[in-house]
């Protein structure tokens, strides 16, 4: 998708097909008007190749609406419950890549995130969707998003989890310091929809930003010990 068909569509499509009414919880699951949602992108921009940080239920609405999908996931066990119930002709069109979730520096700050493999970098270029709903605890998906930005130059972004403030304030930071339209959505957990990059990206992070990282960090790695 071209970035200004994807800008277009989020600045004047995008606002029509979401309610912020609509408060849905589907516990580590998208909820009901979320999946609708995505299933009329999908439909409306004739979308056909997806990428997602994450498995479940979305892998499930993704390829029944036809969709080739690759889920870049860090639970073996969770990616064959995903498998389960799944048709031989989705089965066909879903590349599932397990790899485990190690610690990334991106520019001094610690991530718990993916080192993607050069294919698993392949799908994520040639995706025109970029669902990113993993790690599982959203602060960390800041570095799966710089990940979608630098590689998917041709997808529609979508995060989950925007209503928390750490995820806005990523999401908001990387899409003004690069100039690309963005829509965000209270509806559900809150998704931020992030037209694709295609210049030089712009990674930085202020002090502020910086420490906050930091900081969720030091509390995962107490909780983890
Ligand atoms: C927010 S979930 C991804 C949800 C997915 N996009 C969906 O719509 O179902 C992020 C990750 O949490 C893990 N997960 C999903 N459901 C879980 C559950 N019920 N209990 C524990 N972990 C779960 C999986 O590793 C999943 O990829």
């Amino acid at each position: 998708m071209r970035p200004d068909v994807a800008s277009s569509f989020i600045i004047e499509t995008l606002p029509g097909l979401c309610s912020d009414q609509e408060h849905g919880d589907g516990g580590f699951a998208l909820p009901d008007a979320s999946i609708r949602c995505l299933r009329e992108v999908i439909d409306r921009l004739g979308l056909k190749n997806v990428f997602e940080f994450g498995s479940g239920r979305s892998t499930r609405a993704f390829l029944e609406a036809g969709c080739a999908v690759t889920s870049l996931e860090h639970s073996e066990t969770w990616l064959a419950e995903t498998a389960r119930g799944l048709r031989p002709e989705e089965l066909a069109r879903w590349r599932p890549v397990c790899a485990p979730l190690r610690q990334i520096w991106h520019k001094g700050a610690p991530f718990s995130s993916w080192r993607p493999a050069p294919d698993t970098v392949g799908s994520l270029s040639a995706a025109e969707l970029v669902l990113i709903d993993s790690p599982p605890l959203p602060p960390s998906r800041e570095h799966a998003l710089i990940l979608a930005l630098r590689h998917a130059r041709g997808a529609l972004i979508v995060v989950d989890d925007a209503n928390i403030p750490t995820v806005r304030r990523y999401c908001t930071r990387l899409a003004r310091q690069n100039h690309l339209a963005m829509f965000q959505t209270r509806m559900d957990h809150g998704l931020c929809f992030i037209a694709p990059q295609f210049g030089a990206l712009n990674e930085a992070r202020g002090l502020g930003d910086f420490l906050r990282v930091w900081r969720f960090f030091l509390i995962q790695r107490r909780f983890q010990r």
